[in-house]
């Protein structure tokens, strides 16, 4: 597997039918409640799209902010219509919705939305109107207690917000846009400020993901979530992923936390490979995308959130070193980590792209000691193929676009080295048992690209590419043309995930159930 940004969606055999799983009540008892924001601009758009979403989620949010000006008349009748718990909300734009009407017709439709039978209303923080508040509550309803900060944290940290709950039932809720790692960690303390009792913290943004997963583990009463497209705040992910992926209705407060941190992380393949199989193995844990920025950052809230394992991609392989307490062989020689272990001490670092490189090609090559192989590139992910080659005794010729890049890999591992022209295809030629493309050239950004178009392959050559989006590059789809036998950048992507989930759980990721039939991935 190429060390790049993962993109693009979850092959299908990734995906475990885990939709299949039920949530056992004593789960959905300590989980956070799945809310869906209802953002059509008519009453009837949001109850298809309640009707869509029913299985997956606890409860509805109507944004009346988003409804067409003659819908509002129908607010009460619609609790009726949704049958489910409902929060109504009319959000000024000031706080990040679409309302730009008078505060007094805001309150209006308020006070005429409350006659249905709604079980929330969100109402913020700086809004007084205490024969409103009266009027809900009489209503039998709760107020969600809200503030909004778009313009960074520190306005957030800055307000009063331990006054939030103005009543016991009050619920109070924090919601801001997040641009850091740093800002994450000031979020999730800020709970520590918030009076006990239900409360909602809402990190938004890509870097407010893990607030949004890990509702029940933090001990929040709800999470948002909204369907592709329709979203009502910045990093809302959509309920079937909540709930399939992640399975948002098992995490409470004992479940343990893992993740991939990189930047940026948001499409990672990882959480659809490692997720599926916690829930085969029935093991409390889920496994989350965490963006960061700075490396120094992510430690407080791996402290703060109890992480026992982490995935390392792009740009944090090396920055990671420094925070090591212990390491295995290939980190040192690699000087990159792609596998964290928390242990009693501290972190324990490991390299599993070095085993998930050469656990393919086991199929396809008996012995590699006294084969000869090409590697393209020479770079972060090509140091690792080359390591893990001239490990097990093969001779390496590394050729680059930048040949010095390629003279200095070569040199650490006393291999061949040269540039990726007519040169290179000549010194190729001796170097074919195996040809490794490592470098970006045909991942899905430049996907057109070929790092070696003057190669001819003689179909004899194993061909192994590490990039696996797409996952035929035009480089392999020419080799596959050949006749060579080829391995994808997906079965080193898998292979690796396999090793680090041994050394989060000790077990296997693939669980073969049916002998005989293949395996669940
Ligand atoms: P990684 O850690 O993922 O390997 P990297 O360290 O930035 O990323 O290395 C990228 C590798 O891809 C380098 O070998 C780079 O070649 P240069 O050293 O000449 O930059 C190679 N690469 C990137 N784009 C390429 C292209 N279009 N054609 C050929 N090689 C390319």
């Amino acid at each position: 597997m190429r060390d790049i940004p993962e993109q693009g969606s979850l092959p299908a055999y990734c995906i475990e039918a885990v939709h299949s799983v039920q949530c056992s009540r004593s789960y959905r008892m300590e989980s956070a409640q799945l809310c869906l924001c209802l953002t059509g601009r008519t009453l009837d758009q949001n109850l298809k799209t309640l009707e869509k979403n029913r299985n997956f989620i606890d409860m509805a949010e109507l944004r009346a902010d988003f409804l067409d000006p003659d819908e509002r008349s129908h607010l009460n009748r619609f609790p009726a219509l949704a049958g489910i718990p409902l929060i109504l909300t009319v959000r000024k734009d000031a706080d990040g919705g679409q309302f730009r009407e008078s505060e007094s017709i805001r309150r209006e439709i308020l006070s005429r939305g409350i006659q249905g039978n709604y079980r929330f209303v969100d109402l913020e923080g700086d809004l007084d109107d205490i024969s409103l508040e009266e009027t809900i509550r009489q209503r039998g309803a709760r107020i969600i207690r809200s503030i909004h900060a778009f313009d960074g944290i520190e306005s957030l940290a800055a307000q009063k917000i331990e006054r939030l709950r103005r009543k016991p039932d009050d619920i109070p809720k924090l919601a801001a846009l997040i641009k850091s790692t740093a800002e994450l960690n000031q979020l999730i303390q800020m709970q520590d400020r918030l009076p006990e009792g239900d409360r909602i913290l809402i990190g938004m943004g890509s870097y407010g993901t893990v607030t949004r997963i890990l509702a029940g583990r933090l001990g929040l009463f709800l999470s948002y979530t909204s369907t592709a497209g329709a979203e009502a705040a910045p990093g809302q992910i959509d309920p079937e992923t909540l709930d399939g992926i992640y399975r948002f209705h098992r995490i409470g407060p004992n479940t343990a936390v893992y993740g991939v941190i990189g930047n940026p992380v948001a499409h990672s393949f990882s959480p659809g490979i490692h997720n599926p199989a916690f829930s085969r193995l029935g093991i409390n844990a889920v496994y989350i995308p965490i963006q960061v920025d700075r490396i120094d950052d992510f430690f407080p809230l791996a402290e703060r959130l109890g992480i026992k394992g982490i995935s390392v991609t792009i740009p944090h392989k090396q920055t990671v070193l420094a925070h090591l307490r212990s390491r295995n062989a290939a980190v040192d020689a690699t000087g990159a980590c792609n596998t964290l272990v928390r242990s009693d001490s501290g972190w324990h670092g490991e390299n599993t792209d070095v085993g998930g490189f050469l656990a393919p090609l086991a199929p396809h090559i008996k012995e590699l000691s006294g084969k000869r192989a090409t590697v393209i590139g020479a770079g972060g992910a090509a140091r690792s193929v080359v390591y893990s080659l001239r490990k097990e005794g093969c001779s390496v010729l590394i050729l680059n676009r930048t040949p010095s890049k390629a003279r200095d890999l070569a040199l650490a591992f006393d291999c061949r080295w040269g540039p990726l022209n007519t040169k290179g295809v000549s010194q190729a030629a001796s170097f074919n048992d195996l040809i490794v493309q490592t470098t970006s050239a045909g991942m899905a950004l430049h996907s057109e690209e070929d790092p070696f178009p003057d190669y001819c392959f003689t179909g004899q050559e194993i061909v192994y590419e590490i990039v696996y989006t797409p996952p035929v590059t035009p480089f392999l789809s020419r080799a596959i043309a050949a006749g060579c036998h080829t391995i994808k950048g997906i079965d080193m992507l898998i292979a690796q995930a396999d090793l680090q989930f041994r050394l989060f759980t000790g077990q296997p990721l693939q669980q073969d159930r049916n002998p005989g039939t293949g395996n669940d991935l």
